[in-house]
């Protein structure tokens, strides 16, 4: 498993589990089953309401807690409510520490939020910080008055929204980009997509997993989610091929800065809709 450097020096695994929407007696089995086919980071989230799961699975893992990487996110807005809720996910999980906590989305007092987490990080209850749904706009704010750089952005990245611009902006600003919904969280028929479906037939592999890699081969962390055994297994199958020029230029051919419907709109700011 190939892995990115944050810019605190802590190194992330590029490729992870997402959890969201996995209800909380579904998460400890897909949990398991994950880290059973290689996957070292698990995502997960307040909102998600599976933090408890996500650490009994960990604890009923047989890897050791530095072998794995726990990221939560806070549902909170400003500092007093982000402190209790971040001592609240770590009572839940029952984890000593989590190896990165975000923002989940932007709401108002985000540098209180943000002077919440680079507390927690300071006393060692996260090993970094970052934020999500975060655009261009509304990171270089935070950096201008943060004391701490948030490590990474997690946004919303797919083949219908590559965000390229967000990817060049956050690698000039030494921040990982980490997509969340690689497989456009499951709306966009990508199995019979042909462009991913031929691709996929030089290399022996699925459309999905066409995606997955192309996410990756760009230094992009990417989380998909799955409750199918199965799924979980082909998902992480990506790491014996390399996609060629022909095949990126192709890929990127393919983005329609289409985000999915409702979702935050803020992001397309960055995005010359
Ligand atoms: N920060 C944020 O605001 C935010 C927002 C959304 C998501 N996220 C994070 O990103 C993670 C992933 O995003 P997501 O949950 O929206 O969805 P996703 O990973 O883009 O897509 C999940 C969907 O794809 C299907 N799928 C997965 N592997 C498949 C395969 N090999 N073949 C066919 N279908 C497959 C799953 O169904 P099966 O279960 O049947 O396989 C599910 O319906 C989340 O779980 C969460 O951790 C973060």
């Amino acid at each position: 498993m190939k892995h990115l450097t944050l810019n605190n020096g802590v190194k992330i695994p590029i490729f992870g589990f997402g959890t969201y929407e996995i209800s909380p007696d579904q998460t400890k089995e897909a949990v398991l089953s994950a880290f059973k086919d290689g996957y070292h980071l698990i995502d997960t989230a307040q909102y998600y309401q599976n933090e408890q799961q996500v650490g009994e699975a960990v604890r009923a893992s047989n890897l050791n807690r530095d072998e794995v990487f726990i990221t939560t996110k806070t549902m909170t807005d400003g500092y007093e409510a982000t402190k209790q809720g971040l001592d609240e996910s770590l009572n839940k999980s029952g984890l000593d520490y989590f190896d990165l906590v975000l923002i989940h989305w932007p709401m108002g007092h985000d540098l209180d939020t943000w002077r919440a987490l680079e507390e927690a990080y300071k006393a060692g209850k996260t090993r970094a910080i970052g934020i999500s749904n975060f655009n261009g706009r509304q990171t270089l704010e935070l950096i201008n008055h943060a004391e701490i750089r948030p490590m990474v952005d997690q946004i919303e990245t797919h083949l219908l929204l590559q965000q390229w611009k967000m990817h060049e902006f956050l690698k000039k600003e030494n921040i990982i980009h980490e997509s969340y919904s690689p497989l456009g969280n499951g709306q966009q028929n990508l199995m019979t997509n042909p462009v991913l479906q031929k691709i996929g037939e030089k290399y022996g592999k699925s459309p999905i997993q066409v995606i997955l890699r192309y996410l990756v081969q760009n230094d992009i962390v990417t989380i998909p989610r799955s409750t199918n055994p199965a799924h979980i297994k082909a998902n992480i199958d990506i790491f014996d091929f390399e996609l060629d020029k022909e095949d990126l230029k192709q890929l990127r051919a393919l983005d329609e800065r289409k985000p999915i419907d409702g979702w935050p709109a803020e992001m397309r700011e960055d995005e010359d809709y």
